[in-house]
Order: C-alpha cells, then structure tokens, then sequence
C-alpha cells in the first residue's frame, strides 16, 4: 500500500487493510466531512478515510457528537464518497443508531453502505457491542471497533479524558479489544490510552489498531483532519493533536485582502469582468469600456 506519486496506488479495501499488520506497513487515516476535503485527503494518498460524526463538533457547530444523526452522517457520507477513489471509506455509526440492538443496527448500517457508499462503518464499544458486531458482519457489513475514550459515551463519563489508567480499567480495555476482533471487526480504534495499554493491545490483536492518542506503538494513526490544519474552533486542544498547517490563518488573510479590495474598488478588474461585444454595443449606442478586448468571454 505504499503511496508513490508517479503511479496510481491500488485501492485500500478491508483485507487489505487486515494485511497491513502482517506486513508492518503502517496505515495513515483521516477524517473528511465533504466532496473538497474527500479529493485533498484522498488525493495525498490516506490508506483509510472516516466519515467521523466528530463532523458534529466540527462542521455542525454540536458541543459533542451526541446529536449526530444518521440522516446527517448520509448526507455527509455520500459527498465525502463522491471525492473518494482510492483510500478505504469508513463511516461512523451515529449514537442511537445502534444502541437498541443488532436488528436497528444492521438496519443503520446498510444505510451507510447502500445510500452513503460507505465500505465499512464504525461503532463505538467493547463487550457490550459483541452481538451487534457478529450481526453486522454477518450481513456483509465490515465493522471497525472503538474503545478508550468514546465520545458518544460524554453523558456517561462526564468529560473526555484518559481511560484505562488502573490496571483494571486496563485489562478490561485489552478484553474488549479482543472480543471485538472475536466477533469479527477488522480493525480497532483506541483513543486516548496510555502508551503502554495501546502497545499491549496492538501485540494482543490480530488486527491493526488505530491510534489517536494512543501513542506511537499502534498499527495507524488517525487524527481528525480540521485539527490537523488548524481549522477547528474546538475549545480545546488536546496533546495528542499535532498541527501541521494553520489553514484558519490562512483564509482569514485571505477573506480580509478580498474584503479590502471590494472595499477599495480593487476587485474585480476589467479582466475579471465581460465587455459587450462591439456590435452589440453599437446597436445599443454604449461606448464601450476602453481599450477593452472581446477575448475573454468566460
Ligand atoms: O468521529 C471521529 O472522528 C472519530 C475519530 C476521532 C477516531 O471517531
């Protein structure tokens, strides 16, 4: 799965994605929420994008993921599927969506493969999933697992901070795990652990893990994107964010120099701008612009 820019890369499915961790290659993944962000994280060469419902707290303006719903996580879906070729498209299980049992989430779920495109979805939980997992497998249905911190769990746990600090929260972090690649998930996510239970549950797995504040020992890393490029208004920001770019900056310079120029008359100029075609403008009687040419008409 190695990205070469001169030569188009196979396309990442699931086996390929199983396969990865046999070959100690070390998979990049992504989130995107539209068709813009898909063709850039795509095109860059990510092995796995995630239609995250963190696109709750990021693009819908939610205080946490809890409100997502699966008519929005569709709508997301299906634009961020139309900019995807080749990375593997993952999407997120909204809360409440799988909650109620296997049947409602198999039920959920085929909608995010059938109308979203999605290849895979994702849901978050240990044992308590087991059974809903067996069942989405069982209906072709491949299911990344998520356990650590889980967002959608905010109501239950207070606040979003590090999980399986004893050794009992621990081990039952690394059971889960297990169970999860029992009942047939392909992948795992661990966020937010310690260092060292992720490199204990990576070794424990068959599967690759997906880091993302997990430490450097996991199969993958994710982040989610915005964070990335310094487009989020998250109130905070936690350590395990690495910022590579500061895109806010940037298109806040930009839409000031824009507003500038509109303020100034600087923008838009007469090449930015069509000028009557001269026999139009003689059967009009308008002068037309001078020294305008007719070349641009598009
Ligand atoms: O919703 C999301 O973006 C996620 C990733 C942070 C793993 O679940």
């Amino acid at each position: 799965m190695v990205y070469l820019k001169q030569q188009r890369p196979e396309k990442v499915t699931v086996p390929a994605v199983r396969q990865s961790k046999e070959r100690g290659e070390k998979l990049v993944c992504l989130t995107a929420y539209d068709y813009p962000t898909a063709r850039i994280v795509d095109g860059a060469g990510t092995d796995i994008i995630l239609v995250g419902d963190s696109l709750g707290n990021v693009v819908l303006g939610y205080d946490s993921t809890v409100p997502v719903t699966l008519e929005e996580m569709l709508h997301h879906t299906r634009a961020v599927r139309r900019g995807v070729e080749r990375a593997l498209l993952v999407a997120d299980m909204p809360y409440g969506t799988y909650h109620t049992g296997p049947d409602d989430a198999v039920r959920a779920a085929l909608r995010l493969v059938k109308e979203g495109g999605a290849e895979a979805v994702k849901l978050e939980g240990g044992r308590n999933r087991v059974e809903t997992v067996r069942r989405l497998v069982a209906a072709e249905i491949p299911v990344m697992g998520h356990v650590g911190l889980t967002p959608q769990s905010l109501n239950k746990l207070g606040s979003y901070r590090l999980q399986a600090k004893t050794a009992d929260a621990a081990r039952a972090l690394v059971e889960d795990a297990l169970l999860l690649e029992e009942a047939g998930a392909f992948a795992v996510v661990l966020e937010v652990v310690p260092r060292e239970i992720a490199r204990e549950v990576t070794a424990a797995l068959r599967v690759p893990t997906i880091g993302i504040g997990a430490g450097p020992d996991c199969d993958a890393q994710i982040l989610v994107t915005h964070d990335l490029l310094g487009l989020s208004f998250s109130k905070t920001s936690p350590r395990f964010v690495r910022q590579y770019a500061n895109v806010r900056d940037a298109i806040n310079e930009a839409i000031q120099t824009y507003a500038e120029d509109v303020r100034t008359g600087a923008f838009p100029s007469d090449d930015e701008s069509y000028p009557l075609p001269a026999d139009a403008a003689a059967e009009l009687g308008l002068k037309r612009d001078a020294g305008e040419e007719e070349k641009k008409t598009s």
